[in-house]
């Protein structure tokens, strides 16, 4: 018997969000999207993609029912417990990455209750850890916390988000990581087709960061995220 898909709700209907949303639709999920600028909104609700991915159009085409558009946060967060952050995290004229976007998924967020806060934005070492305790301070220690960043190429992304060769998860707890990857049911099968390899929220960051000096180096780089991690595993670290 195939396991129910969980509804998903994701905040930003950028190229991340859409890739997001398409590829999870195609694979059962109810998924609602939500954005912040009403013309994104009209355009994909009028069938108008605001970009050109191959196969994306297609796939949001086909999967239509499954999927909605709004301006509303109240529509995403009702019926979903697993939100995707998608949202833009540009450089600033310092070179640091503007994180205002995520604190204001955060506070759209607000209570919702139990429920886990999947980030596919690129954030700089430590926003996990400052995002677990914004949410501890404001009560929301039943919102889980995880890290899921993306390694979708432009161009290909439907098919890398569809036929991963990894998926990598960072989390405060390992419940939390299983419930995304999809080894902890009932709340989600999100991505059964995937090797996946969960560790700690803030040695993710570091991981990612370590990744960018390596890439130099090496020219495959979601191939030497996995060798950094799986080493840091084995020691432990
Ligand atoms: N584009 C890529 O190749 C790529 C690949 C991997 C990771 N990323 C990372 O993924 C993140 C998203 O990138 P993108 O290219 O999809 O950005 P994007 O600019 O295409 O889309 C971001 C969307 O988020 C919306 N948004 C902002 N605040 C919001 C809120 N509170 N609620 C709902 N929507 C909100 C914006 O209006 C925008 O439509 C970035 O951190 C980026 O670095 C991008």
């Amino acid at each position: 018997m195939t396991a129910e898909k969980p509804p998903l709700g994701i905040f930003g209907a950028g190229w991340v969000g859409l890739v997001t949303a398409a590829c999870f639709a195609e694979l059962g999920h109810e998924v609602v999207v939500r954005d912040v600028v009403a013309r994104r909104i009209d355009d994909l609700n009028g069938g108008r993609l605001p970009f050109h991915e191959p196969g994306l159009a297609e796939l949001i085409e086909r999967n239509r029912e499954r999927l909605s558009f709004t301006l509303d946060v109240s529509e995403l967060k009702s019926g979903t417990n697993l939100f995707f952050a998608c949202v833009d995290t540009p450089p600033t004229t310092s070179g640091d990455a503007d994180l205002s976007y995520i604190w204001s998924v955060i506070d759209d967020l607000g209570d919702p209750g139990e429920g886990t806060l999947v980030m596919k934005s690129t954030v700089p070492v430590g926003t996990g850890a400052k995002i677990r305790a914004t949410l501890d301070q404001r009560g929301l220690e039943r919102v889980a916390y995880v890290a899921n960043p993306e390694f979708l190429s432009e161009g290909r992304a439907v098919e890398d988000f569809l036929r991963p060769d990894r998926i990598v998860i960072g989390s405060f707890d390992d419940e939390a990581g299983d419930r995304v990857t999809g080894r902890e049911p009932p709340s989600s099968p999100l991505h059964e087709n995937g090797p996946a390899l969960n560790c700690a929220a803030t040695k993710l960051e570091q991981l990612l960061t370590m990744d960018i000096l390596v890439l130099a180096t090496m020219k495959n780089a979601a191939k030497c995220v996995m060798r950094i991690a799986e080493f840091s595993e084995s020691s432990n670290l």
